[in-house]
């Protein structure tokens, strides 16, 4: 009798392995464990509100796995305030009500940032003062709307460039004209929008957010010393986002390099956009291997252990991963190549990346 209940147990296990699920037992009983559950700090996903509402597996992925979402686009200026004036919160809203019905975090993505997604009206502006009190304006009244809604807000996004220095170019390296709000206003902008950004909610949790940090040890440095300069000068800053947009290629030395000193500074830390690329050379014949997974599988965990292992418990913030699934990462339509950077496959299937997840947060 043992023996046909120890054949039916391997029989059900082989289920879940088939499933494709990660099971962990609770006393007698045996329970699916979401990297929520497994991770003691919070867990994000970066969402589209629209695919919330219209995408099942999409939703239920959000709502099992993830303890807190940054929107992906939706609380951007360009989103929010397409037209001079004009502020539009409908879409933001939406995810302010499924964080506020789901228990999720709400962390907002952003105030300001010099890309092409700032609405053309505001790229315009080439008079400082004018520029100052719009922002401030904007700031003000983002910032009161959400307030009491959003956790933290990433205030400037991508401020600093690769050589370390706040950005004043014109173009980028595909030609497009840049929001140059650092070559109109000086290099201290930065921190008076810390103060607008505080002055319109008190309470938000406030990050300066950026790329590449893990492969550019100027950037990084020069982001370390703006953030113990603000602290010195008592501005509002909170915590700082590592991005960690990455590849299977990414050397680990700078990844945990990047996460060590950035936990120096005493901040919140926040791996804000994680993802991990297996086609970093663009290729067009690309096809995912289970090797490359495998090697996707290691650098998600080694993210994951470093960011435990490094970030005081009382400074982590959390783990946000750039997108729910591989089907709708923003990486293919970016790089115009086939990729697969996260931990879902584009069925929603958990992929290796996902156990390296886990077994990094254990
Ligand atoms: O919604 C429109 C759609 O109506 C239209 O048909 C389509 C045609 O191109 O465009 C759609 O908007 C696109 C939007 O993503 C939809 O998700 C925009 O063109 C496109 O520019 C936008 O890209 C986003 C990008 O930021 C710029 O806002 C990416 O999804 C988003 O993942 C990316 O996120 C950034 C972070 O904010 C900062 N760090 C880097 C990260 C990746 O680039």
């Amino acid at each position: 009798m043992k023996f046909l209940f120890f054949l039916a147990g391997l029989a059900s296990l082989g289920q879940l392995v088939a499933n494709n699920i990660n099971w962990v037992a609770v006393g007698q009983r045996v329970l699916p464990q979401t990297l929520a559950d497994a991770a003691p700090f919070p867990i994000g996903f970066a969402v589209n509100p629209a695919k919330l509402l219209n995408n099942a597996p999409y939703q239920q992925t959000v709502t099992q796995e993830a303890s807190s979402v940054t929107a992906d686009v939706a609380m951007k200026p360009s989103r929010i305030s397409p037209q001079k004036g004009a502020y539009n919160f409908e879409l933001a809203d939406q995810l302010v009500e499924f964080a506020r019905a789901q228990k999720k975090r709400l962390h907002g993505h952003t105030l300001v940032w010099y890309i092409d997604t700032s609405p053309n009206w505001l790229k315009q502006i080439r008079d400082s003062t004018e520029l100052e009190t719009t922002l401030q304006a904007y700031i003000q009244t983002v910032g009161a709307h959400f307030k009491g809604k959003v956790a933290s807000w990433d205030v400037v996004n991508e401020a600093v460039d690769n050589q370390g220095v706040i950005r004043k170019d014109s173009l980028n390296t595909l030609g497009k004209t840049l929001f140059n709000v650092g070559k109109i206003l000086g290099n201290d902008y930065v921190a008076r929008m810390f103060q607008y950004a505080h002055q319109a909610d008190p309470t938000a949790k406030l990050f300066y957010n950026d790329y590449g940090q893990e492969t550019r040890p100027a950037k990084l440095d020069a982001i370390v010393k703006m953030a113990t300069n603000y602290k010195r000068r008592g501005i509002p800053i909170h915590g700082l986002g590592l991005q960690m947009h990455m590849s299977i290629d990414t050397p680990e030395a700078g990844i945990e390099n990047a996460i060590r000193k950035l936990a120096e500074t005493g901040l919140l830390i926040h791996i804000s956009e994680l993802d991990i690329a297996l086609n970093p050379g663009k290729k067009k014949d690309f096809v995912v291997t289970s090797e490359l997974l495998e090697k996707q599988y290691q650098k998600y965990k080694f993210v994951v252990s470093t960011y435990k292992k490094w970030v005081p418990i009382g400074q982590q913030f959390g783990i946000t991963l750039w997108g729910v699934d591989d089907g709708t990462s923003w990486i293919p339509g970016f790089c115009q190549c086939a990729d697969a950077a996260l931990p879902f496959d584009a069925s929603f299937a958990k992929k290796r990346a996902y156990q390296g997840f886990l077994e990094g947060l254990k």
